[in-house]
């Protein structure tokens, strides 16, 4: 693990996030703190504008890995970075807490939101993320939660199997493989490796490109299921923007279509007031807009960024800010 510049994961959109997210002094919170990458350039931009003083970024990750390397990564600031072990479903209470002891009020200058997973729990096999190498069937983010990409294989029906694949996956070959995995586990026994997993897929996936689709597809099903992130991040959205304070901006980058059209969609609320029944005409809406849009459309990584770090192909940004008195 490494020092400031690390090889753990490279932030994605980190110059556009960071300019779109720091516009003053306060609290920031880093709900996906990873390797700190993101969190080290919010702390230099407080820095380098000289609101570092008053400001405070608290980092949540549920993955020990990332705390480890995200302390390391940001000892130089200690006083004003703390990283904090949990699941930022719990934002709420995580900072309650951090700000409490501080005597801070808990009311954000910025969130951010990096979704997914780190190069990192990608590149160790042990983590079980990828089908690129062999390793356990683990999938866990919080390595001490219930539940693996194993267990679930190896105990939900055929059509939960499917339905996993298909609502995660957007694989449209859900069913069939589903059916293999099942076959599978009679045959020869419980799953345990990704590549029996990758395996079963082959059996009923041809011609090298679809079945990179299928497994990248499988793999990122089981993933979201094993992590409940699509439950998670909805939950995380409305408690996250509790926390804005007045003029408080919230990014959050996602990485696929679900998690996306789940930010778009809560986002748009947010930002869009509420005129009541049309044809009615009154003057004022029942409901003014919390939120302005920082960002029209998302904001996506340029080629460069792309042939540097390929992970960067499929990110979007979106942003918020929260409009003044928009908690009264
Ligand atoms: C894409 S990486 C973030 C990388 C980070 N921005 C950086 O610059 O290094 C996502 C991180 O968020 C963490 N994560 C994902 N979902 C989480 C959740 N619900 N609660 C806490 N951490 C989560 C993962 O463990 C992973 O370390």
């Amino acid at each position: 693990m490494g020092g400031p510049e690390s090889s753990y994961h490279e932030p994605v959109l980190a110059g556009e996030s960071v300019a779109l997210l720091v516009h003053g002094p306060g609290l920031y919170l880093d709900g996906t703190l990873g390797g700190g990458g993101h969190s080290l350039a919010i702390l230099r931009e407080l820095e380098r504008s000289g609101w570092l003083e008053s400001s405070l970024l608290v980092g949540i990750d549920q993955d020990d890995d990332a705390l480890q390397e995200a302390g390391v990564r940001l000892a130089g600031y200690r006083g004003h970075a703390v990283a904090v072990k949990g699941n930022f479903r719990d934002i709420a209470v995580l900072t309650a807490r951090e700000v409490a002891l501080r005597g801070m009020e808990p009311k954000a200058a910025g969130i951010l939101l990096d979704l997914g997973v780190s190069s990192h729990q990608l590149d160790v096999p042990v983590r079980g993320f990828s089908y690129m190498q062999p390793g356990p069937l683990d999938m866990r983010m919080d390595s001490g939660a219930p539940g693996t990409a194993a267990d679930i294989l190896n105990s939900v029906p055929e059509a939960e199997l499917a339905a996993i694949f298909f609502r995660y996956g957007e694989e449209p070959l859900s069913r069939m493989i589903a059916r293999a995995v099942c076959v599978r586990r009679v045959e020869k026994g419980p799953f345990l490796t990704t590549d029996e997993l990758a395996d079963a897929v082959r059996s009923v996936v041809f011609g090298r490109e679809r079945v990179m689709k299928a497994l990248s597809r499988v793999f990122q099903a089981l993933r979201i299921a094993v992590n409940h992130e699509l439950e998670v991040l909805e939950r995380a959205l409305e408690d996250a923007v509790a926390l804005l304070g007045p003029k408080g901006r919230m990014a959050v980058i996602s990485y696929h279509s679900l998690e996306d059209r789940m930010v778009k969609r809560f986002f748009s609320s947010l930002t869009t007031a509420d005129w009541g029944p049309k044809g009615v005409g009154l003057r004022e809406p029942v409901m003014p807009a919390e939120a302005i849009a920082v960002t029209r459309k998302p904001v996506c990584a340029g080629a460069q960024e792309v042939a540097r770090n390929p992970r960067a192909r499929s990110a979007k940004l979106r942003v918020i800010e929260k409009k003044e008195g928009a908690d009264e």
